[in-house]
């Protein structure tokens, strides 16, 4: 199997074809951005650093039952993943009050919620991803009523498993977005990347930011904190 052409470029990752329709080859970069865009940035070392956590989590998911596009890891920044229509919907899971929850509602960062939400978020880069509720997603002929309770109920299946993931490593799961895809029957995988620019990872004894709001917030180097969360992931083992 040999890489093919560009499929998609996106902020974080390239996608490539393959001589397998089978397959697609998906490259880590190491750009960095925030504010849609307007913040930008090459930071060496972290395409490296979320293809191999995203490896790591991608293949815990699978011990868990949760479907997922990835196939294995190539190199140190490639991995291969299965294709998929990618559903235009950035599904959030909260467990503590934080980001955009917290200013849009006026709640305290850090407020432990009740039970888990789930949100939805158009993926549209020129409408700044604005959130959406289900009539909206209907509207829009986003996904339908059944696989938006599909959606639902693996994105609560994630947390579950994240959570008990997290927990073994002294790291609170805050939050986090993932991403879906339709195969070719219709079934639905769990797709894109899980690593520190996706979730909101507080470290449990410090409340330290393991995540990528050291760089949306100036607070400093993410690379040795995506390192610290990928060193604890090797130490805990498969
Ligand atoms: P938010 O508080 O900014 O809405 O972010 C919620 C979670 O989703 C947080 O863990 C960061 C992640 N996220 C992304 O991965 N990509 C995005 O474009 C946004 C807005 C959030």
């Amino acid at each position: 199997m040999e890489k093919g052409t560009l499929l998609y470029e996106g902020k974080a990752k390239k996608l490539f074809k393959t001589t397998d329709p089978a397959v697609v080859w998906a490259e880590y970069l190491n750009q960095a951005t925030a504010l849609n865009g307007l913040k930008k940035d090459q930071i060496n070392g972290k395409g490296e650093l979320n293809n191999q956590i995203t490896a790591y989590i991608f293949d815990f998911l699978n011990t868990k039952e949760i479907n997922n596009h990835f196939i294995k890891k190539i190199s140190s920044t490639e991995q291969l993943i299965q294709p998929l229509e990618i559903i235009p919907l950035e599904v959030v899971v909260r467990n503590v009050a934080a980001g955009s929850f917290s200013k849009r509602l006026g709640i305290t960062e850090g407020e432990v919620l009740d039970q888990p939400i789930v949100e939805f978020y158009y993926k549209e880069d020129q409408l700044d991803d604005p959130m959406v509720i289900d009539a909206h997603i209907n509207y829009l002929g986003l996904a339908s009523d059944q696989e938006l309770a599909q959606l639902r109920q693996l994105a609560l299946k994630i947390n579950q498993a994240l959570n008990e993931l997290f927990n073994s490593i002294e790291i609170a799961l805050i939050d986090f977005k993932v991403e879906f895809g339709r195969q070719k029957d219709g079934s639905i995988l769990l797709a894109d990347e899980i690593s520190p620019d996706t979730c909101r990872l507080w470290d449990k004894k410090t409340n330290e930011h393991l995540d990528k709001d050291i760089y949306r917030r100036n607070l400093g180097d993410i690379v040795p904190v995506y390192q610290e969360v990928l060193n604890r992931l090797e130490k805990r083992g498969k």
